[in-house]
């Protein structure tokens, strides 16, 4: 059995006050349901964030971080800082950051092995652009993501993985995949991951859908055979959403 997992990831929102705020406001919904539910934060208020959620089950993650213990790279943040924390999970390879900040496949895979290292569950984000989509490759390209990303992966470490579609022309659009687009693309890495780690390790690894997940479309998207959770952006920044959206 796959336990739901429903992750806000906050991006560059909320200042540490309005974070701790709003994890005051959600952090109980963790004593009334089965569903595990975590937030994902800036690095600067990871640790008042940590020191808010307490004895809650509410689950932290990072959005992005560095693959190298240390150095001179500046501006980055490192495992064995995240490790101190005491953080459950990190975001890698966000579509956003591959836009933006040069993440390749490569650069998520060292991230990856990374993370696990350090007892850090990374969420693996793949997706493909809507011209990807509208030319017919969507699945191509998300076969290489996820082939180049967990190269060298064990397969005890592709059990604490967990991997987020997100078609990048769903993501902040107001446009959801319909849910059975998801959940075909989403039985499709399922397959991906039967083909490389065989049927038992398929069938436990967790696979979100993230992409303008709100509380009017989460039950149809949980209610799909694959689904197994949501990595939810907009909707994660205000407690009465984010919690209807843990209750799907
Ligand atoms: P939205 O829910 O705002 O579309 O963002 C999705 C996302 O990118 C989560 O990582």
């Amino acid at each position: 059995m796959r336990i739901p997992i429903i992750a806000g990831n906050w991006k560059m929102n909320k200042t540490i006050k309005e974070g701790v705020e709003l994890v005051n406001k959600i952090k109980d919904i963790t004593n009334d349901t089965d569903v595990e539910v975590a937030v994902c934060v800036p690095y600067i208020s990871l640790n008042e964030i940590k020191k808010t959620i307490g004895d809650s089950n509410l689950k932290l993650g990072a959005q992005n971080m560095h693959w190298e213990d240390n150095g001179a790279y500046t501006g980055e943040v490192s495992p064995p800082m995240l490790k101190e924390i005491g953080i459950n999970y990190v975001i890698i390879g966000h579509s956003e950051r591959r836009q933006y900040y040069n993440e390749t496949d490569e650069t998520v895979n060292k991230k990856i092995k990374s993370a696990l290292k350090y007892g850090i569950n990374p969420i693996v984000c793949v997706g493909e652009t809507l011209e990807q989509r509208e030319t017919g490759k969507a699945k191509e390209v998300v076969k290489k993501q996820i082939e180049n990303a967990f190269d060298d992966i064990s397969s005890d470490n592709m059990k604490k993985i967990v991997i987020a579609y997100e078609p990048i022309w769903a993501i902040g659009t107001g446009k959801t995949a319909s849910s059975e687009e998801a959940n075909d693309m989403i039985s499709y890495v399922r397959e991906i991951i039967k083909g490389k780690y065989g049927e038992e390790i398929s069938e436990e690894v967790r696979l979100q859908y993230g992409g303008s997940v709100k509380p009017n479309n989460v039950t149809e998207i949980m209610n799909q055979t694959d689904i197994d959770g949501a990595l939810v952006g907009g909707a994660s920044l205000k407690a009465e959403d984010f919690i209807e959206l843990v209750k799907f």
